[in-house]
């Protein structure tokens, strides 16, 4: 759970660098698992920066998680390599057959569905990582057994 003393100690590290929120917010979801509201009035409050501000570029890096993660990370590549080999149709099977959206996860807090761009897998497209095991030529016919993984 957060902890304001210990996200002040992350803040604390890295706010006489040059451009401290980037790797403030990186320390917090490390050690949180995501940067949460509290951490972003914290953070903001830190670096007199208005919430919005800090918001926007939580929201703008696709890194950064903005709930707890459920027990298993489906991350699936949207970039182009991927892409042009039917990642987008692969994409929405996912979504469909998990009822979740990119960036949301299942009721039961089982999987997260996350997009990613470029997992360096472009060779194996479309590519996708469960949790740290790597599935490349993801295929309709494949997600099937790959959603059910993930759901164990
Ligand atoms: Fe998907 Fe590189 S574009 S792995």
């Amino acid at each position: 759970r957060y902890d304001e003393a210990e996200a002040a100690e992350i803040i604390g590290e890295h706010r006489h660098l040059e451009g401290p929120l980037l790797p403030i917010l990186h320390g917090i979801q490390e050690r949180f698992g995501h940067v949460s509201e509290e951490a972003v009035r914290q953070v903001a409050a830190a670096l007199n920066l208005t919430r919005a501000e800090v918001h926007g570029v939580v929201t703008f890096y696709h890194d950064f998680r903005k709930a707890p993660a459920g027990r298993h990370v489906l991350k699936v590549c949207r970039a182009e390599a991927c892409q042009a080999a039917g990642g987008d149709a692969i994409a929405g099977a996912i979504e469909t057959a998990l009822g979740v959206k990119f960036g949301e996860t299942t009721p039961d807090g089982q999987v997260t569905l996350e997009a990613v761009y470029c997992l360096g897998l472009c060779a194996t497209a479309p590519s996708a990582m469960l949790d740290r095991r790597i599935v490349g030529r993801l295929s309709e016919a494949k997600i099937g057994a790959l959603v059910e993984e993930a759901r164990l």
